[in-house]
């Protein structure tokens, strides 16, 4: 999403405990910290899966020490992606093509209807993740692309923007959100969609189904679900991530952007409880401007105001079974999830780190109650039941994790908190309550075996006060926080904390702890393969005004080196490799959107470069001319 999309402040409460300004955590090289000790001796072991091929960091292990090899480019501002010499990169899947080969064509003059719109691509390209095919599921050169769809911009999906609305353009329009999975293959030309009957377009309107302790509870009852088990479709997919078990999760970030509430929460039937979690949430007025209120009334948080609640959570689908149902698992709370990313901890259970992206949200970690492989054989999800935790940074360099449990914490009916689904269904608020640590923004996580996980900050102008993890009042540039689980296991209840990296100019004015030609501002995506690299995504303004890029930086040394640089007035989001690292998917999303609604500007031709034609999000396979990793 554009930045500014989740810029605003809906955290009422005072949780700033560390309002000392402590920068005796970090130096220039503390970007060298993160995650050093022990570092050289790291060996990645991959373990069996049920799925194949799809590993994550397990505890107890120890990371890679990776190698950069590749010769680091400079900024720019043209409108092209640019990748180091003896690399190519190759624009795949971009938005309003079809799933499968043959479907319905993209037209340059954005006249697709809603129903094509439904065969094709969405737009808004976000996360990606690539699950490959193959007889072990371990293949290099097939599999299934699973990208995000996270959000539309009117004047490229329709001829006429964002006049003339109809309950056609609603439906268009949430055709083109949600989850694209298309069928991929590498040839001596490089990759495209091919047809292994396993294409699909999940979307607003796909039914889902709730997992957890909130199910059925009754702020998950709507008109169309009324027993709180059923909800329709998912919205504004951010981050994603993979399961060791095989599947995809994807996030609902900006949920409250498509909502309207004409009446401020004072319609009939709202009671007070549910127009606070409005509120916290975010939702109210007439959102970020979408129109689909006014042909779909399940977009009218005042006639409908549990609707709200049925987005905010994590979505697991199975890529591999086309008519699967996705599932919403409540167990991991609601907020507006930006990151999703699994480990094992040292006794199998399953943990996903999470980030919730607005300022002053919090970090969150869940864990799940069984090893994941007992569930799994069991034929659970590991995500159906398990601990949510919020994070709380102590300004000395430790820190822990609250379980955010019913009548643990404070969080009773004594204090308006009446069961386990209503602390899930309104996390945030319990989070508030135990005092965990307002971020500045945490967007994407990235993990290493052994407990070592990094989180983007990306930004936050409107700090004032500063806190020992997030150091700088009108934080422009953002920052990459490392914590290391205690134990070196990702279930622990406590860990220490430090500064991977903050970014900025590395001129000496802005406190950045980077050279000056590794500049870097706005990190939202972040990833670390299995070698061990750890891929930083910007997403915002960058210190010298160049486009948006992507760095690589090897934590055992602290080197950082900028791998890539987006087109024009994009940003670079989403990382993925082939099982053998012979290839990196990424996405750049709204490539020329330079413009606002009312005035917008196109300042790209990419990928296309077709004058008659717009510019279009999509994802983009990297590879090396020699056939070597990636990095
Ligand atoms: Fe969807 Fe926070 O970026
Ligand atoms: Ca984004
Ligand atoms: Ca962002
Ligand atoms: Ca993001």
């Amino acid at each position: 999403m554009i930045n500014d999309a989740d810029d605003t402040i809906t955290n009422p409460t005072a949780n700033q405990p560390f309002g000392e300004v402590v920068r005796r955590r970090f130096s220039r090289r503390s970007v060298l910290t993160g995650g050093a000790a022990g570092a050289a001796a790291y060996v990645l072991a991959g373990i069996p899966t049920a799925a194949g091929a799809v590993e994550v960091p397990v505890s107890g292990e120890t990371a890679p020490t990776p190698t950069l090899t590749f010769k680091p480019i400079a900024t720019n501002t043209t409108d092209a992606v640019t990748v180091p010499t003896g690399y190519t990169a190759q624009p795949i899947a971009p938005w309003g093509d079809p799933i499968i080969p043959g479907g319905p064509a993209f037209k340059t003059d954005a006249s697709n209807s809603a129903a094509e719109q439904a065969e094709q691509l969405g737009m808004g390209h976000d996360g990606v993740q690539f699950f490959p095919l193959g007889e072990n599921r371990d293949s290099s050169s097939e599999g299934l692309l699973a990208i995000n769809h996270e959000y539309t911009t009117n004047n490229l999906l329709f001829p006429d923007g964002d006049a003339n609305w109809t309950a056609e353009k609603t439906q268009k329009e949430q055709n083109a959100h949600g989850v694209g999975i298309v069928s991929i293959a590498r040839s001596a030309d490089g990759w495209a969609i091919v047809d292994s009957g396993q294409a699909r377009r999940i979307t607003p309107n796909t039914p889902m189904q709730f997992t957890g302790r909130a199910v059925g509870h009754p702020l998950l009852r709507t008109a169309t679900d009324p027993t709180g088990t059923t909800p329709t479709g998912t919205v504004n997919n951010c981050g994603n991530g993979t399961t060791p078990w095989g599947t995809l999760l994807t996030t609902e970030e900006n949920f409250n952007g498509y909502f309207w509430e004409e009446t401020e929460g004072e319609a009939e039937g709202i009671d007070q409880r549910q127009a606070t979690n409005n509120e916290r949430m975010g939702v109210g007025g007439q959102g970020f401007g979408y129109q689909w209120a006014t042909t779909d009334e399940q977009w009218r948080a005042d006639l409908h105001p549990t609707r709200p609640n049925t987005f905010g959570w994590i979505v697991e689908i199975d890529p591999y079974n086309p008519s699967s149902t996705p599932k919403k698992h409540t167990s991991l709370g609601r907020f507006k999830h930006e990151a999703a990313v699994v480990a094992e901890s040292s006794r199998g259970e399953a943990v996903v780190y999470m980030g919730d992206d607005q300022r002053f949200d919090y970090v969150y970690k869940f864990v799940s109650t069984n090893p994941w492989r007992d569930d799994v054989a069991a034929g659970r999800s590991p995500l159906e039941d398990g601990t949510l935790y919020v994070a709380t940074f102590n300004d000395d360099g430790t820190g822990r994790w609250t379980p955010l449990v019913w009548m643990e914490s404070g969080l009773t009916p004594a204090n308006g908190w009446d069961s386990p689904g209503d602390v899930l269904v309104r996390a945030r608020e319990a989070a508030d309550q135990v005092g965990a640590t307002p971020m500045d923004r945490p967007e994407w996580i990235a993990i290493l075996p052994g407990g070592q996980v990094y989180i983007a900050c990306t930004n936050n102008t409107r700090r004032e006060e500063a806190n020992a993890a997030n150091p700088r009042i009108d934080n422009t540039f953002g920052h990459i926080v490392h914590i290391d689980e205690m134990s070196a296991s990702f279930g622990a209840p406590a860990f220490t904390w430090d500064h991977f990296v903050l970014a900025g100019s590395g001129d000496g004015t802005d406190g950045s702890t980077v050279e000056a030609e590794d500049m870097f501002g706005s990190p939202d995506g972040l990833w670390a393969d299995a070698d061990g690299r750890i891929w930083i995504q910007t997403d915002g303004r960058q210190p010298d005004g160049s486009n948006n890029q992507m760095l690589a930086a090897d934590p055992s040394t602290g080197e950082l080196r900028r791998f890539l640089v987006g087109p024009a007035d994009c940003e670079v989001t989403g990382a993925a490799k082939t099982p053998d690292g012979t290839t990196m998917f990424i996405s750049i999303q709204h490539p020329g959107d330079d413009g606002t609604p009312e005035e917008p500007t196109l300042t790209s031709t990419w990928p296309d470069r077709d004058p008659t034609s717009r510019p279009r999000p999509a994802c983009v396979a990297i590879t090396r001319d020699d056939g070597g990793v990636v990095g």
